[in-house]
């Protein structure tokens, strides 16, 4: 795995400085991006309530995918039928498809634990296990019995989520000492250590000061030189910074918008989508 997330100088053109993302994101000298997640007509219930209708969509990989949308539209729903999760909501019923590389995460012979390995997962509050900051980097890696050369393994996954210079001399202090903004760096790093293919993220800013949101969102736009990033955010702007594609899901379950970023806040095609881009309803 390359390690050009750490912040050293590089010749890609896309190679993300400190500041990437936040002059927005450009997607016109690189190659089109396959697919690596889609889905088909996907609903989901919960008992005879009904959050999401029929979605379909394709989500490229190794770009930033962004939902957006009211609250209860079905935002968070969307990203757990991606690696599963609403399998542990009892209610909860999934109809349609949602292909990972072309296979239904909802097939029978899939195993949601080895999935959850290949598409990780960030939430809102920083979740660290009460356990040393090495161990939360570790924990992933050992159940996988993946220990070769853990130190270096650990080392790099807190590089790549931009904390290892503040956390270097004290791995062994707990990963609950840290602040709100580094816990969920090391959540990053906890969830890019098994080297997954996609990254789920459900606002995992909001519940942080602006210089932690910040440092979180240039982290996002290098994290996407080598993983797949699905966030969900609501904020706009945050949106409009640092993703390359945005989907727009209304009060209902609907997707109603799914476009290229710029395209989406600069000219979306739905009025509806307008009015709550420009604030006129939310
Ligand atoms: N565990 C659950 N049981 C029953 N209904 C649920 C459950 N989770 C979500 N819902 C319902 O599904 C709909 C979509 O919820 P979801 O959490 O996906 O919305 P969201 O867009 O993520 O909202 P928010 O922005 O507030 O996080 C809502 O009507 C919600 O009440
Ligand atoms: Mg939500």
């Amino acid at each position: 795995m390359s390690n050009n997330m750490s912040g050293e100088a590089s010749d890609e053109p896309y190679a993300a400085g400190p500041t990437a993302g936040l002059e927005g994101r450009d997607l016109e000298d690189r190659p089109e991006a396959r697919t690596i997640l889609e889905s088909r007509d996907l609903s989901v219930f919960y008992g005879e309530e009904q959050a999401l209708q029929s979605i379909d969509m394709e989500i490229p990989e190794k770009r930033v995918t962004a939902m957006i949308g009211p609250s209860g539209c079905g935002k968070s729903t969307y990203l757990r039928c991606i690696n599963r999760m609403n399998d542990l909501i009892d209610v909860a019923r999934v109809e349609g498809e949602m292909l990972f590389n072309g296979k239904d995460v909802y097939d029978d012979d899939v195993d949601p634990v080895a999935l959850r390995r290949r598409i990780g997962m960030v939430f809102q509050q920083p979740n660290p296990f009460p356990k040393s900051i090495y161990d939360n980097v570790a924990y992933g890696l050992r159940l996988q019995d993946n220990t070769e050369n853990l130190d270096e393994k650990v080392e790099n996954a807190l590089k790549k989520a931009a904390l290892w210079d503040e956390v270097k001399d004290r791995l062994d202090e707990s990963g609950l000492d840290l602040s709100g903004g580094q816990q969920q760096r090391l959540c990053i790093a906890r969830a890019i250590a098994v080297d997954p293919e996609v990254v789920l993220m459900d606002e995992p800013a909001s519940a942080l000061d602006p210089v932690a949101t910040s440092q979180i969102e240039d982290l996002i736009a290098e994290m996407a030189e080598e993983y797949t990033v699905v966030i969900v955010t609501h904020n706009m702007q945050q949106a409009a910074r640092i993703s390359d594609k945005t989907a727009v899901f209304l009060t209902g379950g609907e997707l109603v918008e799914f476009d290229d970023t710029d395209k989406v806040f600069e000219n979306p095609e739905s009025d509806r989508v307008e009015d709550y881009i420009t604030g006129k309803f939310g």
